[in-house]
């Protein structure tokens, strides 16, 4: 029977509840279709940052090398530990490590959530540069705590790393409709995001089949409250991504229901799937955290392990479950009811 290894990371916070409520359902889903998860924990979190001084072991990432993918709940506990330190000792240096330049975010309303927005049938698929730009960690403070201090922190663009995340977000066009939004603030930054719009325009030359509309990043944020019908494939920098996704998941009804996966698309390394939403430590012991984000997420580490009829069943029942008004509004129902719906609608 094929069999995949899948490293799990619940992290911390109510990432553990969503975590488990995944791996029950895509195990059900595994058995189903006829193949064999083999899911190892692993303890890496803050709790673990307590106990040991880091968040991984220092042989973390070539631990996580070996494994088929990644599952991950969620990382951080700002009382505990800052912010800046438990996603730069976790979250942060796998994506860049194992080179998931892809983060891909779908954003569209599952049957039953009510969105806030008039516009119902809109299906968007960001994706968010994921190893430079603004987060490439290059800079510094010197005259630290004095009035003379400075913090400078500089942007990374690559041609390697623009190119590819671009050529990328081509490619999902031309396997949806055909559309690709490229997202920049090219009148305000004349370096870096005019070198980006000139590899968009030239990319689209070689892609003469897809439509492409080059957008500032205010602009797009207006747009996809405005017009988010009007959009397929939005492709933005690393910081850019992570704020328009955040607005994505606003529009799909909330964070509980925006899924993402950090993506090799060179499979040289495993790829991370993981929900939008962060740790939430305020409802963590409430049981209410909604696992749809995740369990969507799950579904898309499937699908990148070519199991498509697993990927499909996960989020058919998924569906079932929302168009039943389960899991639909935060806090109605609990973690475990909201698992129990998707996995009585897996069969
Ligand atoms: C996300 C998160 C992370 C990010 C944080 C937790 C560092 O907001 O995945 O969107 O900014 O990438
Ligand atoms: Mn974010």
């Amino acid at each position: 029977m094929k069999s995949y290894k899948i490293a799990l990371i619940p992290g911390d916070g109510i990432g553990v509840a969503v975590i488990d409520a995944t791996w029950e359902v895509l195990d059900r889903a595994a058995r189903g279709a006829g193949f064999r998860l083999e899911g190892t924990p692993l303890p890496w979190s803050c709790d673990f940052y307590e106990k040991t001084g880091a968040m991984m072991p220092a042989d973390g990432i070539e631990t996580l090398r070996g494994f088929d993918a990644i599952l991950l709940g969620a990382v951080g506990w700002p009382a505990r530990v800052p912010d800046s330190v438990s996603l730069h000792g976790l979250l942060l240096p796998i994506r860049k490590a194992f080179v998931q330049y892809a983060n891909i975010r779908p954003h569209r309303l599952l049957p039953g959530v009510q969105g806030p927005l008039r516009a119902s049938a809109f299906d968007i698929l960001c994706i968010r540069e994921n190893t430079e730009g603004e987060y490439a960690g290059a800079g510094g403070r010197v005259h630290n705590g004095t009035a003379d201090e400075v913090a400078v922190e500089t942007s990374i663009f690559t041609r390697k790393g623009v190119e590819r995340i671009l050529r990328f977000g081509f490619e999902q066009a031309r396997k949806r409709r055909g559309k690709l939004a490229s997202v920049t603030k090219s009148n305000a930054q004349k370096y870096s995001m005019v070198f980006w719009d000139e590899i968009t325009a030239r990319l689209a030359a070689e892609y003469p089949d897809v439509e492409v509309t080059n957008y500032h990043i205010d602009a797009m944020a207006a747009r996809m409250v405005m017009a988010p019908e009007s959009l397929d494939v939005v492709v933005a920098s690393n910081l850019f991504g992570d704020i328009l996704t955040d607005l994505g998941a606003a529009i799909q009804g909330g964070l509980g229901f925006a899924a993402s996966a950090n993506i090799n698309p060179e499979r040289s390394a495993p790829s991370m799937f993981e929900p939008v939403h962060g740790s939430a430590p305020d409802i963590t012991h409430l049981g209410i955290a909604n696992p749809i984000a995740a369990i969507w997420s799950g579904a898309m580490m499937l699908e990148h392990l070519g199991e498509t009829a697993a990927a499909e069943a996960v989020m058919t029942a998924v569906e079932a479950a929302t168009a039943r008004s389960i899991g639909t509004e935060p806090g109605k129902h609990k973690t475990t009811d909201i698992t129990a719906a998707v996995l009585s609608a897996l069969g």
